[in-house]
């Protein structure tokens, strides 16, 4: 019976294992997914014994999505781009593979909910320079937008993303984010502001045009102050939810051999 499961520290917060609970069940497949609280000194051991144990692989979260890089064995382009893998496979060969999902799962994302977006048509601009940003940097550039607009709070992370990724990037100062959004026909917040329990995204929208695909990474609430406002300007408005879901399909079909699907019962088992 193969196992997986994730790794962080705290875990209890992770929707992960409902997530792929949900797709193990529906599909009868064999196999576990288990959340488990990892502290980060004790990690290499963790990595060392759990293939050992019969685990085929693991999701990392906060605050391992970095480290991990240093311990695999071989870490994907768009993992050592972003700077973090989100997804790890045990091989048969003992070798620790990391990979990054989270920017095809931003993609998939909005690809499922917006059948004619395409992102090669207009800049793009993203709101943020943290982890999460870096991945969805580095997938609207695969997918050809042509400018990439992006602000941050700290201006030196956005500044720091442009030196890497190069020169499609546009860096605005934080003062000037509402002047990014002109002409842009993809939008993405990509800060935690909006989440439950933190302040509201207070960039100006003004400027957003309508029939511009918005999006959000924040999913707690599904509906962000940014989406519904996005919303009535006449934008094509995605949450954030989806990208979660999306993200932890190739995991799940490398270690349990079933691509799974992303459609609303697996939402409402998340939820
Ligand atoms: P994640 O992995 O979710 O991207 P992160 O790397 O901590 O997490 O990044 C959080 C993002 O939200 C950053 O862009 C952060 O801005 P800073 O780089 O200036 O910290 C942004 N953010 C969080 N709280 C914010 C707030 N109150 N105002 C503005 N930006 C905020």
């Amino acid at each position: 019976t193969p196992l997986a499961g994730v790794i962080g520290w705290p875990i209890s917060q992770s929707r992960s294992p409902r997530l792929h609970g949900h797709w193990l069940s529906r599909y009868d497949l064999p196999g576990h997914y288990i959340p488990m609280p990892v502290r980060p000194e004790d990690l290499l051991e963790v990595l060392q014994t759990l293939p050992k144990l019969g685990f085929v692989g693991l999701n990392v979260t906060i605050p391992h999505k970095e480290a991990v890089l240093q311990l695999a064995d071989v870490v994907t382009d768009r993992a050592s781009l972003i700077g973090a893998a989100n997804t790890l496979i045990f091989r048969d060969d003992g070798k620790i593979h990391a990979d990054n999902t989270d920017g095809y799962g931003f993609i998939a994302n909005l690809v499922q909910n917006t059948p004619d977006w395409q992102p090669e048509r207009g800049a793009a601009a993203v709101i943020g320079a943290g982890g999460a940003a870096r991945a969805v940097v580095a997938s609207l550039l695969e997918r050809g937008v042509p400018e990439l607009r992006i602000t941050n709070r700290t201006r030196l992370r956005a500044d720091q993303i442009k030196a890497e990724f190069g020169a499609k990037l546009v860096v605005y100062d934080w003062a000037q984010a509402g002047n990014m959004l002109e002409g842009a026909t993809t939008v993405v917040n990509a800060t935690s502001m909006g989440m439950v329990g933190k302040p509201p995204l207070r960039v100006p929208l003004d400027a957003l045009s309508p029939g511009a695909v918005a999006t959000d990474l924040v999913y707690t609430p599904l509906m962000t102050d940014f989406l519904t406002e996005a919303q009535a300007r006449g934008c094509h408005i995605v949450d954030g939810l989806g990208m979660l879901l999306h993200q932890a399909a190739p995991g799940f079909e490398r270690w349990f051999g079933r691509r799974p699907e992303v459609d609303a019962a697996l939402r409402q088992a998340v939820l």
